[in-house]
């Protein structure tokens, strides 16, 4: 037995380094020391020796199992290491490649433009304030003195949202907000004058082209005072436009028309591109409109409680992604919204 056992261990040693791969030296550990092994065979008659005999044999087996069992281990390691080698030689694994960057996260030009304007509100004395974006017909357009036949009130302008399954159904159509001026309403309703608040936000129209999204981002604004006068708005604004663009902007307010306010506005600035001289971005004219603007009509402080007769007040209504693409020189708005990391890296 003992004789088996040492064939055995000089067998076992051959094949073990001869293992080229982790399956071959897996199914010699199986051959040699696994249950129904070879270890375990050669030690099958034990049984029948007498115990100084059985003893002898036992230290003879002990040594053939620990060094079975020392060269797996090393041929474990041996065939690992040659698998590494040939994978790093390889194909596989071009360790001359250079890393892959990290793509880090950045924000949106239209979140960072709109951050942008409230600050330089705030720091003119206005509280932000916010509305929700699923508005009743009645703030939108009603209290805002919109009547019945306006063209904005067309099912072709507004997303109308269907809210006759409610349990309670609203007292009002339901719609997406089409401007951020239903905030003018719900902020007097909720507090008496002086009121300073901008509310930035998004609004829904049924537009679709290179310079009309469905959803784009409004600012609005809104200071309710006693003798409260459109020179102060003219002076809010030009203070705005030369903070936010640069001192040399300048502002030109023309005669316009909405319904919530009176006299009305549509506030120009200065071409940021070529300063006036007239480019493509201001197709020559040398101006750019970006905002509407007016005193608030006497109608909108009756719908909200407040009398026309004691305070005034002005508003104006901004579009960031007008702002946002002349700031940072984009020429078709639908990029703004196709989020592609290369262009948000860009800027
Ligand atoms: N709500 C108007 C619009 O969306 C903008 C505006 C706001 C005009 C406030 C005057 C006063 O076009």
């Amino acid at each position: 037995m003992k004789d088996r056992l040492e064939a055995l261990a000089k067998h076992a040693r051959e094949e073990i380094t001869a293992a080229q791969d982790a399956e071959r030296v897996e199914a010699l550990r199986v051959k040699y020391l696994g249950r129904k092994g070879e270890l375990s065979a050669a030690l099958g008659g034990m049984g029948k020796l007498s115990p100084d005999e059985r003893r002898a044999l036992g230290e003879v087996a002990n040594r053939v199992k620990a060094e079975v069992e020392q060269l797996l281990a090393a041929a474990v390691a041996r065939v690992e290491d040659t698998r590494l080698e040939a994978e790093l030689r390889g194909p596989k694994v071009d360790v001359t490649l250079p890393g892959r960057a990290q793509v880090l996260g950045k924000r949106h030009p239209v979140s960072r433009t709109l951050e942008d304007i409230v600050r330089v509100f705030s720091r003119m004395g206005f509280d932000v304030a916010s509305g929700p974006e699923l508005e009743l017909d009645y703030f939108n357009f009603e209290a805002l003195n919109i009547p019945k036949d306006h063209p904005a009130r067309d099912m072709q302008d507004t997303f109308y949202v269907d809210a006759s399954w409610l349990a309670a159904p609203p007292p009002s159509p339901v719609l997406l907000r089409t401007h951020t001026s239903p905030v003018q309403i719900r902020t007097m309703l909720g507090r008496r004058p002086p009121v300073r608040i901008v509310a930035p936000g998004r609004v829904y129209r049924r537009d679709s082209d290179l310079t009309h999204t469905p959803m784009f981002h409004q600012v609005e604004g809104l200071w309710v005072d006693k003798g409260v006068t459109f020179a102060e708005l003219k002076g809010t604004l030009d203070a705005f436009v030369r903070a936010f663009f640069g001192e040399q902007t300048r502002t030109r307010f023309r005669p316009s028309f909405f319904p919530f306010t009176e006299p009305s506005a549509e506030v120009d600035i200065s071409c940021v591109i070529c300063r006036g001289k007239g480019c493509r971005v201001c197709k020559g004219g040398g101006w750019l409109e970006v905002l509407g603007a007016g005193m608030v009509h006497p109608n909108v402080f009756t719908a909200v409680g407040y009398d026309p007769a004691e305070v005034t007040g002005y508003a104006f209504g901004l579009g960031v992604e007008r702002i946002a693409m002349l700031r940072f020189r984009i020429d078709d708005l639908r990029l703004m919204f196709e989020n592609d990391v290369r262009m948000i890296e860009q800027l």
